[in-house]
């Protein structure tokens, strides 16, 4: 007897990828790395669909930020885990060799090639909206465009801030970016829920000036300074009002500018 075959697919249907790692940081959030179809390119900082199949033959896709770096011959992601959401809370109990579904174009507004030339480049994250500057921070060409990276990461709870952590701390070893992140990618972070030595909120310490007194450069400066933001929506509202009030312009990949946002994706 011949086996059930899948119907065929439209050439714009998403693709199966295999899972290949899954790592589970808290109860909040996971990572995973799929394979990375040959055809499949991206520029870092960029996000894609991606989910799982249905029984009812929809597929269910939601957009990710992806975290690997466009070179990575694999793809990383970074998820929350909502208890009732439709597809986080089904994504999260993947496992190696499963398959999940891989949208076929990436797009984007925090890559570099929204930005203009400057000298510093913030990265305010909040939560999984870290995953894009995960990406951001493993590609070289990041620190050919900026002398210095700053990179901020405010939590819930300090075990959600591990995977960024981790990550940082591999990164002087990294083959490719190894030699430039040293003296060059600051890592701040804070938690608001729990015990931290840093407890506020990164749009607090943006007011009250207290993120450029701990990290020794001068107040938003929008003649050298660069930032990308990736949260909440409402974290977003709050932060591009603060960059805005420092006379910084937004930017889009039909025309860059001094700023860039992005909602990081949940459900
Ligand atoms: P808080 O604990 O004070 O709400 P979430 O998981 O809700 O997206 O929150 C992730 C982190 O972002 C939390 O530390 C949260 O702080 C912080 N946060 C939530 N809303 C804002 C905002 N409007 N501006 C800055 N940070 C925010």
């Amino acid at each position: 007897m011949e086996a059930a075959q899948k119907p065929a697919r439209s050439p714009n249907a998403p693709t199966d990828e295999t899972v290949l790692e899954v790592r589970h940081f808290t109860d909040r959030m996971f990572s995973f790395r799929i394979t990375r179809p040959l055809a499949f390119r991206f520029r870092s900082g960029e996000f894609v669909m991606i989910g799982l199949d249905q029984d009812s033959g929809k597929p269910l896709l939601r957009a990710y930020s992806i975290a690997s770096p466009s070179w990575d011959e694999q793809l990383e992601f970074f998820s929350i885990k909502v208890p009732d959401g439709p597809l986080t809370s089904r994504l999260q109990s993947i496992q190696p060799g499963d398959t999940v579904l891989l949208g076929r174009k990436s797009v984007g507004t925090l890559v570099h090639d929204a930005l203009t030339p400057g000298r510093r480049l913030y990265l305010f994250s909040t939560g999984t909206g870290v995953a894009p500057f995960a990406s951001i921070i493993r590609d070289p060409e990041t620190y050919e465009r900026f002398d210095q990276v700053i990179l901020t990461q405010t939590c819930r709870l300090a075990g959600e801030l591990a995977y960024a952590t981790e990550l940082v701390a591999s990164l002087p070893e990294d083959p490719l970016v190894g030699d430039f992140v040293k003296g060059r990618l600051a890592h701040y972070t804070t938690v608001t829920r729990e015990p931290w030595p840093n407890r506020q909120r990164i749009t607090t310490l943006i007011e009250n000036g207290q993120l450029f007194r701990d990290l020794g450069v001068p107040p938003l400066d929008p003649a050298v300074d660069r930032v990308m933001i990736c949260g909440s929506l409402e974290m977003l509202a709050d932060t591009r009002a603060l960059v805005e009030k420092a006379g910084f312009t937004e930017g889009s990949n039909a025309s860059p500018a001094q700023f860039v946002v992005e909602k990081a994706f949940v459900g």
